[in-house]
């Protein structure tokens, strides 16, 4: 096996930099299309033959440079096994259903599903997976986080400005500890799953981390991220965790976290990075438009981007995932450009 992401997430000195993207799989490939067409969103997600297929397609365009797939699933799955409802909407994107207007409606959320049996389908997706690509790379398992997945719960879907879930926690603190802590405690079980599963690299997303004040993030919810982090590694402690607290300004919190890896976004120095993570491998962090502005400029901008970081103790990838009109040959020159470099 290719391990080289592997060895590199461990903090060890390796002869590459190792590289994937997020949403490496999706819409920007015309074979995903071709599956898509036919299948429902959540019905590929759950389908582990057809997860498998599409967490394999970038791997076959863009091996033997690419250094990882993701499981093909949604940060959604968890809304979803707790009880509301998750569609795609075409051009409009996920919906959950009812959204989470009140505290009044906890009582109707499943706050401890059997997460083998209501998400046991990413695990075997994941198995899949490794068979399919014939564990030519390591699959990397993910999930939501806490903060991200409670926005997507109270605003029903994505949102331009989640101030309703802003609200929500000043509203009712108490409440939305409970189904944070709820979150958190899915999130640990989803993880160490994953892992018997056959992941050996995890990544939590926590996206809409940027959207709150720097204060209330690190003190409501960042203790969540230490803790998932903390029993994950206490349960199964070989493998490596990556954490993407995207535009989070203070990520000394992290310093001294379990995590392995701090995923970074554009908006977020290098340099300040590594400043204040000085014992963490970095991921990042190129500006997905750049992708936009052709070969040579991906050529000039990831050779930058490497300088800032440093070869050693660096995973790159995009500051975020790839944009559905993006094209195939975009991502074949980031990778290039990061195997030249
Ligand atoms: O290749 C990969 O990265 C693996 C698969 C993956 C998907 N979603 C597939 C997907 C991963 C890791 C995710 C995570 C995810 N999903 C996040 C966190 C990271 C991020 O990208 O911000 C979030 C916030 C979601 C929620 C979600 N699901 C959004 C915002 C969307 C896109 C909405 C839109 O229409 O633009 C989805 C749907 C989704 N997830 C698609 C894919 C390929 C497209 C669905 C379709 O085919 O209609």
């Amino acid at each position: 096996m290719n391990n080289l992401i592997l060895r590199t997430a461990r903090g060890e000195s390796t002869e590459a930099i190792p590289v994937w993207i997020m949403r490496q799989a999706g819409r920007y490939l015309p074979e995903f299309h071709t599956v898509r067409s036919k299948h429902e969103f959540l019905d590929v997600c759950k389908s582990p033959s057809l997860s498998a297929e599409l967490t394999v397609q970038p791997y076959r365009r863009f091996a033997p440079q690419l250094d990882a797939c993701i499981v093909f699933s949604d940060i959604l799955t968890i809304p979803a096994a707790m009880g509301q409802t998750l569609t795609m909407v075409k051009g409009d994107g996920p919906k959950l259903f009812p959204r989470l207007e009140s505290p009044s409606q906890i009582p109707d959320l499943i706050l401890k599903p059997n997460v083998r049996e209501s998400l046991g389908y990413v695990g075997d997706a994941i198995k899949e997976s490794m068979k399919l690509v014939e564990n030519a790379v390591p699959v990397i398992g993910f999930s939501g986080a806490p903060w991200t997945l409670f926005t997507y719960m109270v605003e029903g879907g994505g949102s331009r400005s989640w101030t309703d879930s802003r609200s929500w926690l000043y509203k009712h603190p108490e409440e939305s500890r409970k189904i944070l802590t709820a979150i958190t405690d899915i999130i640990i079980e989803y993880l160490v799953m994953q892992i018997d599963s056959g992941a050996e690299l995890l990544q939590v997303f926590d996206t809409n981390a940027g959207e709150l004040p720097p204060a209330v993030y690190e003190e409501f919810i960042v203790p969540d991220l230490l803790r998932i982090a903390d029993e994950v590694k206490s349960q199964r402690p070989h493998v490596s965790l990556i954490c993407f607290p995207k535009d989070c300004t203070n990520l000394k919190p992290f310093n001294e976290s379990a995590y392995d890896v701090i995923s970074v976004s554009w908006k977020t120095d290098a340099a300040k990075a590594r400043a204040e993570l000085p014992s963490k491998v970095l991921q990042g962090n190129m500006d997905p438009a750049v992708m936009y502005a052709g070969d040579a400029v991906i050529r000039k901008t990831v050779h930058e981007m490497i300088a800032r970081f440093g070869r050693e103790k660096y995973i790159a990838n995009l500051g975020h995932g790839m944009m559905p009109d993006m094209k195939p040959e975009m991502a074949q020159s980031f990778i290039n450009a990061v195997k030249s470099a």
